[in-house]
């Protein structure tokens, strides 16, 4: 077993691939951080608490028990007992009072990992794969019993941890704060890295080093969110791609978050990660539980790179399901940039059947076909055929699809409502909101309550209702405005605060519905782009739309910081039309098609519109596209190239897990003026092996060359003969 328990120390060692991970019990039945880092041999590294030092431990030093709270290192730090630094958990007991004092009682260690009830969360496939480690704690005075969950993976570098509170005392407890993990580092001596953006911006990568107080992100928002990933990294100062050290951090939960890094007055770090306490409100009664979502924390002693890499194999293999799991998802085109709302059956069965000569697989219908929707502003919850636009009928129009050899997939914003809807006007209490206030709108739609069952499930037999209307193969499911006035008419005042968990249980709930129902048909999240692009959607969709900006060089960076935690295997992406319509930038057809192969691969333009030689590389991008999937999908990532930095060029490459091939890709990003070429290193591959570029198999090169030595990029010419921006290349090499 890869998790032991030391019994003379009363100490936990915890080992995930390269790995080690320790705490012990100390006095009082607190539990104590020791080390998470490379893996070590040692059983227990208890000396490096310096408990005999000033401050003693609380027996040895009553006089001054907050001290030794203020600067244990704690496993799961609690509210009012002198830990001055951030607590992860709070409570208001049955006298209003809020402190709470877990300790020790017992634990369990077993091969395996559990699910979390109602929750996403990662897996394994066999018990082998992981070992878990439960400690149940209890709050005397209260009744209040935590237990903490630690499953460490044995072949990836992966520690994950959740939490279940059980009150097991006789009055109710409302628990204000839940985090999910909490880890004391030794020193301040690291960056943090982040994800944020905005709208068409999503995902970009911050890196700032920490400082004494609190750095944090969060969403408030009821999802993930545009402006910050629920992802966080601590990286060395001087850890780049390849080196130095990583901790990287994810939280499987696509509602508010909260991460945080805060330096104490003793330069020393802590990390805690979970739900975002602010406005959250959970009431147990006698007898019930709270389950909190999983921290998933990868360790790298090889750089950033590295920390990716692990947590791409986690996903794919552990987080992701269904059968499109391992598979190559068919080249879609979905209609929303071709046409946004002005479509009809004739229109669409144009563009499928160009689409379909062309050698694409499925046309998607995106916003618009349901209600009276002409534009955003009515219908959503009318879950029923707009027959004077899909004339003939839905049936009529997937059955024509089909005809032409392709599959059909089809847009929903469940979780919304429009004011004009016949659905608003039959259930105004349906929609999320505070009693005797007005409702924000945003996007001219409210957000229905989905903490409630009778509104998941009237919402869910209308799209059951469709779904068995066709041979449907593919859902987007959309979702596209933030909560407000977050309250729900259904849950008693004592309840209201649960309304944001309540929700976010609830979507996940539906989601399980229409993903164990139709197990046949592909997923793919979106959220006014790439607002809910976290690990809790992969568990239900093996895709996600990665932003609404489509522009290649733009996508760069949405990408590069995407790939930071994410599997590429899961981004959405598609070669649109140019100008651009967010940008308006002007981008070669081709480098539209290599950035868009990252990803999942598609198109979104109006095939029957676009210039007729863009229209005829379609093809061969498509045939490209196939050539490389399986690569791409499962092999390592590696990205050489950093937009963040530099804007001239970007590289990134795709390594066969047996080093066998390499995909090479580079963007050309700003031309320079006068220069030949440029060296660049490789990465990943096999140092003692040969490789040849695929159309030169004369010329064989070493790994080892390959990577200290690097390749020359010539100057790129583009298809007509121009040298200059946006243009790309790739390259494919293969084991001699
Ligand atoms: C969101 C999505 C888009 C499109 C529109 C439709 O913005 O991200 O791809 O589906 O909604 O309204």
């Amino acid at each position: 077993m890869n998790i032991n328990y030391n019994e003379k120390e009363r100490s936990f060692r915890l080992d995930a691939k390269d790995t080690s991970y320790m705490f012990k019990i100390v006095d009082d039945g607190y539990l104590c951080h020791v080390y998470y880092g490379k893996k070590v041999p040692d059983e227990d590294l208890g000396y490096l608490l310096r408990l005999d030092e000033s401050p003693k431990t609380p027996r040895e030093n009553m006089r001054d028990k907050a001290t030794f709270m203020d600067t244990l290192p704690f496993e799961y730090s609690c509210f009012g007992l002198g830990d001055y630094r951030e607590s992860c958990i709070k409570i208001v007991d049955q006298n209003g009072c809020t402190t709470v004092d877990l300790r020790y009682v017992s634990h369990r260690i077993y091969k395996g990992k559990p699910a979390l009830a109602g929750l996403p969360a990662t897996f394994v496939n066999n018990d082998d794969e992981a070992s878990t480690l439960e400690i149940t704690c209890i709050d005397k005075p209260t009744g209040l019993q935590a237990t903490l969950f630690y499953t460490a993976f044995t072949n990836l570098d992966v520690i994950t941890r959740s939490i279940t509170l059980k009150n097991t005392g006789e009055k109710p407890i409302e628990i204000t704060r839940v985090l999910s993990a909490c880890v004391d580092f030794d020193d301040d001596c690291y960056d943090m890295i982040t994800l944020n953006g905005s709208w068409a911006r999503e995902r970009h990568m911050e890196r700032a080093p920490l400082h004494h107080g609190k750095q944090s992100i969060d969403s408030i928002k009821g999802e993930s969110s545009h402006q910050n990933n629920p992802f966080a990294a601590l990286v060395s100062h001087n850890a780049d791609e390849d080196m130095g050290e990583a901790f990287g951090f994810n939280f499987v939960y696509s509602g508010n978050f909260f991460a945080q890094a805060e330096v104490t007055q003793h330069k020393k770090t802590r990390f805690v990660m979970g739900i975002n306490p602010l406005d959250f409100g959970w009431k147990l009664e006698s007898g019930e539980e709270f389950v909190a979502p999983e921290v998933v924390m990868v360790h790298s002693d090889s750089g950033i790179g590295k920390m990716s890499r692990t947590f791409h194999d986690l996903y794919r293999q552990n987080l992701i399901r269904g059968e499109y799991k391992d598979k190559r998802r068919p080249v879609l085109i979905n209609n929303w940039e071709a046409t946004y709302f002005n479509f009809d059956t004739d229109k669409l069965i144009s563009i499928a059947k160009e689409a379909s000569k062309l050698g694409i697989e499925m046309l998607v219908m995106d916003d618009g076909w349901f209600g009276h929707r002409e534009s955003d502003n009515s219908s959503l919850g009318d879950w029923f055929v707009n027959e004077k636009k899909i004339k003939g009928g839905l049936k009529y129009l997937v059955d024509e699809v089909n005809k032409l050899g392709m599959k059909f997939g089809i847009w929903f914003e469940p979780e919304m409502v429009s004011p004009d809807s016949e659905l608003y006007k039959a259930h105004p209490d349906w929609a999320i909101q505070v009693k005797n206030r007005e409702l924000t709108m945003s996007r001219e739609q409210y957000i229905l309550d989905f903490s409630r069952k009778e509104v998941r499930d009237y919402v869910y037999s209308m799209m059951k209702n469709i779904l068995d209307s066709a041979n449907i193969e593919y859902i987007k499911w959309d979702m596209n405005r933030q909560v407000t006035e977050p309250g729900s008419l259904a849950l008693p005042p004592e309840r209201q605060r649960e309304i944001w968990h309540r929700y976010v249980l609830g979507v996940y709930d539906l989601m399980n519905r229409l993903t164990t129902d139709y197990p046949h048909i592909l997923l793919e999240n979106c959220s006014g782009g790439g607002a809910r692009f976290d690990p809790g959607m992969l568990y239900y969709s093996p895709q996600i739309w990665t932003s609404d900006d489509t522009d290649a060089i733009e996508r760069l960076k949405i990408q590069h910081g995407t790939s930071l935690c994410y599997p590429c295997s899961a981004m959405g992406a598609h070669v649109s039309d140019c100008p651009n319509h967010t940008v308006g930038r002007n981008t070669p057809f081709k480098t539209r098609g290599h950035v868009a192969m990252v990803g999942t691969f598609g198109y979104e333009l109006d095939v029957t519109k676009i210039p007729e030689e863009d229209r005829n590389s379609i093809p061969g991008q498509i045939e490209e596209f196939n050539k490389y999937n399986a690569l791409v999908r499962t092999g390592d990532h590696y990205r050489i190239g950093n937009t963040f930095e530099n804007i001239e060029w970007d590289a990134w490459m795709f390594v066969a897990k047996d080093k066998s091939e390499a995909l090479f890709e580079f963007v050309q990003i700003l031309a320079r003026p006068n220069y030949r070429s440029r060296r660049i290193k490789l990465k990943g591959l096999d140092p003692d092996a040969y490789y040849y570029e695929e159309s030169e198999p004369d010329r064989k090169i070493s790994g080892a060359a390959l990577m200290n030595a690097g390749i020359n990029i010539a100057k790129i010419w583009n298809g007509d003969g121009i040298y200059g921006d946006f243009s790309s290349k790739i390259l494919h090499f293969i084991k001699a």
